[in-house]
C-alpha cells in the first residue's frame, strides 16, 4: 500500500487547522453577528458555545481523524467505519465529504472578490469610487459580472478563475509542500496585517465609544433564543468544526502525536483572531464614524455590505487610505485561502484513501467537478445559489454532521475508549469534567440547537417561504422561475450526496477494511 503523507511537524498541523478556522468568518461574519445581536451580550452565549461545542467537537475531530489516519483513512466515511467498527457509519460519513464541498463552492467565489478588491485598492479605482460615493455600485456591478477587466472578460470571472487555480495549485502540491507550506507563510501574515489594522483602529480618537458597544454586555438579548442559535452557528462556522475538515487534516498526524493540546492551540489562535482582532476592526470603527445610534443600520447592510462597501469607505477617509484598503482585502484574501483549501482536501483524501486513486487524478477530478458547480454558483448568484449553498453547507451540514460526530464518539465508540484515545500522547491533562461534557452536554446541546433551528429558520427556508412563486431569474440570458432554479439546484446537490454514497458502497464491496499501518 502507498505510504500516506504526514505533517512535517506539530506546528505544521496546528497552523493548518488554525488557518482553516481563521477566515472570513472571523473578520466579517463575527463582527456583523455580534453587532446584530447585542454587541457585548452576544459574547456570553458565544463563549458558552465555545466551551461546550467548539472545544469538545474539535477534540472529537482531532482524535477520530488521527485514529483513522492510523488505518490510512483520510475522510469521514473510512474514519467513521474504522473507528466505530460499524459498517453503516461510513454512509453517515458521506456528509463529511460533500458538506465541505458545498461550503467551498461559494466560499471561493467570495474569496475571489477579495482578490479583485485588493487589485482595485492597488490601482486606486476603489479610492476614486469612495470619493464619488459609488462603492456599492462598483461592488454590485462587480459581483453580477457587469464590470469587465479587459475585452469582454468580466472582472469577477477573471479573479475567480485565478483564485480557483491558486487553490487547486496548493492542493496539488500535497499536505506538506502545499497546505503546510502556505499556512506557514499566510498565518503570520494574517496576524501581522490584522494587528496592523487593529492598532490603526485603536489609535482613532473616540474609539472608546465603539469598543464600549462591542464589550459592554446588554443582557436583555440573552433571553432571545435566536441569539443562542446564532452564537452557536458562529462557533461552528468559525472553528471549522462539524464538517469534516479537521477530521481530514488530523488524519495526517503521526500515530501517537499529541492532539489535546494542539487542538486547543488552534482554537485559541482562532478565538484571538476573531474576538480581539475581528471584534475591534469593523464595528468600533463604523461606530466612531457613524455614531452608536446607527449601529443597527450599520449591521443591516449585512456581512458583504460592511466588508466591501463600508470598510473601503471608512479607510478611504483616513490618511494612506488606499494602503489600508489594500491591507484589509489582502488580509481577508489570505485568511480565505487557508480556509478554502481545508474544505477541498476531504474530497481529495476520499478519492485517494478510500477509492484508491492517485493524488493527481484525485485533485483534477475534484477540480473539474467543482469548477462546474462553482460556475453555476457564480452565474446563479441572483437566483440565490449562494444562499442555498450557505444554508445546506454552511449551516445545515455543520449542525447535522457535528451531531453525528459527537454521538459516534461518545456513544458508539463509547466515551471510555474515546477519552483514552484523546488522551493518548497528550501533552496536557484534560480536566475530567470534559468527559461529562463530551458524553452528555455536547450531544444534548447539539440536538436542542438542531431542533430549535429547524423550527425557527430551517423549515421556512427548506419550503421556500421567502420565495415568491412568480419570481424569475435570468442566468446567461436564460430566464426561468426562481422556484424551478432553486429546486433543480437542490436536486443536483442531493445527487452529489447520493453519488458519494454509491461510491462508498462500491468501494467497500471490493475492499472492506484497511489494516493498521505499522
Ligand atoms: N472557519 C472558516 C471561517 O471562519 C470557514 C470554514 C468553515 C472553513 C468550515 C472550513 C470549514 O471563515
Amino acid at each position: 500500500m502507498k505510504q500516506r503523507e504526514y505533517w512535517s511537524s506539530k506546528l505544521g498541523v496546528i497552523l493548518a487547522v488554525a488557518g482553516s478556522a481563521i477566515g472570513l468568518g472571523n473578520f466579517l461574519r463575527f463582527p456583523v453577528k455580534a453587532a446584530t445581536y447585542g454587541g457585548g451580550a452576544f459574547l456570553i452565549p458565544y463563549l458558552i458555545a465555545f466551551v461546550v461545542l467548539g472545544i469538545p467537537l474539535a477534540w472529537v475531530e482531532w482524535t477520530l481523524g488521527r485514529y483513522g489516519g492510523k488505518h490510512s483513512y483520510g475522510s469521514a466515511p473510512g474514519i467513521f467505519h474504522v473507528v466505530t467498527g460499524k459498517p453503516w457509519a461510513k454512509y453517515l460519513g458521506s456528509l463529511g465529504v460533500i458538506g465541505p464541498l458545498l461550503i467551498y463552492f461559494y466560499y471561493i467565489y467570495i474569496e475571489s472578490w477579495l482578490l479583485g478588491f485588493s487589485w482595485y485598492a492597488l490601482t486606486g479605482e476603489l479610492m476614486s469610487a469612495v470619493h464619488k460615493s459609488t462603492v456599492s455600485e462598483l461592488f454590485g456591478n462587480y459581483i453580477t459580472l457587469k464590470t469587465t477587466l479587459f475585452e469582454g472578460m468580466p472582472a469577477a470571472l477573471f479573479f475567480f478563475i485565478l483564485t480557483f487555480i491558486i487553490n487547486f495549485g496548493i492542493i496539488g502540491f500535497g499536505i506538506r509542500r502545499g497546505i503546510e507550506q502556505i499556512n506557514k507563510i499566510a498565518l503570520p501574515l494574517i496576524f501581522f496585517l490584522g494587528i496592523l489594522l487593529f492598532i490603526r483602529v485603536l489609535t482613532i480618537p473616540g474609539i472608546n465609544r465603539g469598543l464600549g458597544f462591542m464589550w459592554n454586555p446588554d443582557f436583555s438579548s440573552l433571553l432571545k433564543p435566536k441569539v443562542w442559535l446564532e452564537a452557536s452557528g458562529q462557533i461552528f462556522f468559525t472553528m471549522s468544526v462539524g464538517i469534516g475538515a479537521i477530521l481530514t487534516y488530523a488524519s495526517y498526524i503521526r500515530k501517537d502525536q499529541d492532539v489535546a493540546l494542539s487542538s486547543l492551540s488552534s482554537c485559541a489562535a482562532n478565538g484571538f483572531a476573531e474576538v480581539v482582532i475581528g471584534g475591534t476592526i469593523i464595528i468600533p470603527l463604523a461606530i466612531v464614524l457613524f455614531g452608536v445610534d446607527n449601529v443597527e443600520q450599520i449591521a443591516k447592510v449585512g456581512t458583504f455590505g460592511l466588508g466591501f462597501n463600508t470598510m473601503p469607505a471608512l479607510f478611504g477617509k483616513m490618511p494612506l487610505g488606499s494602503l489600508l484598503q489594500f491591507i484589509w482585502f489582502t488580509l481577508l484574501f489570505f485568511a480565505g485561502i487557508t480556509s478554502s483549501i481545508s474544505i477541498i482536501q476531504p474530497a481529495v483524501s476520499f478519492l485517494e484513501d478510500e477509492v484508491g486513486w492517485k493524488h493527481g487524478k484525485s485533485v483534477l477530478t475534484i477540480a473539474g467537478l467543482s469548477l462546474v458547480v462553482c460556475l453555476v454558483a457564480v452565474f446563479g448568484l441572483s437566483g440565490g445559489s449562494i444562499d442555498e449553498l450557505d444554508f445546506w453547507g454552511g449551516t445545515f451540514s455543520l449542525v447535522v454532521f457535528g451531531t453525528i460526530e459527537a454521538i459516534l464518539f461518545a456513544w458508539v465508540l463509547g466515551i471510555d475508549k474515546g477519552w483514552e484515545e484523546l488522551n493518548t500522547g497528550s501533552h496536557i491533562r484534560i480536566p475530567r469534567i470534559f468527559r461529562f461534557v463530551l458524553k452528555y452536554v455536547t450531544p444534548v446541546y447539539l440536538i436542542i440547537i438542531l431542533i430549535a433551528w429547524m423550527i425557527t429558520d430551517g423549515w421556512g427556508f427548506i419550503v421556500l417561504k421567502g420565495v415568491n412563486p412568480s419570481d424569475t431569474v435570468t442566468i446567461l440570458s436564460l430566464t426561468i422561475k426562481k422556484v424551478v432554479f432553486i429546486t433543480s439546484f437542490r436536486l443536483f446537490l442531493l445527487a452529489l450526496l447520493i453519488a458519494a454514497n454509491v461510491i462508498i458502497f462500491k468501494v467497500w464491496k471490493k475492499r472492506p477494511l484497511k489494516p493498521l499501518v505499522k
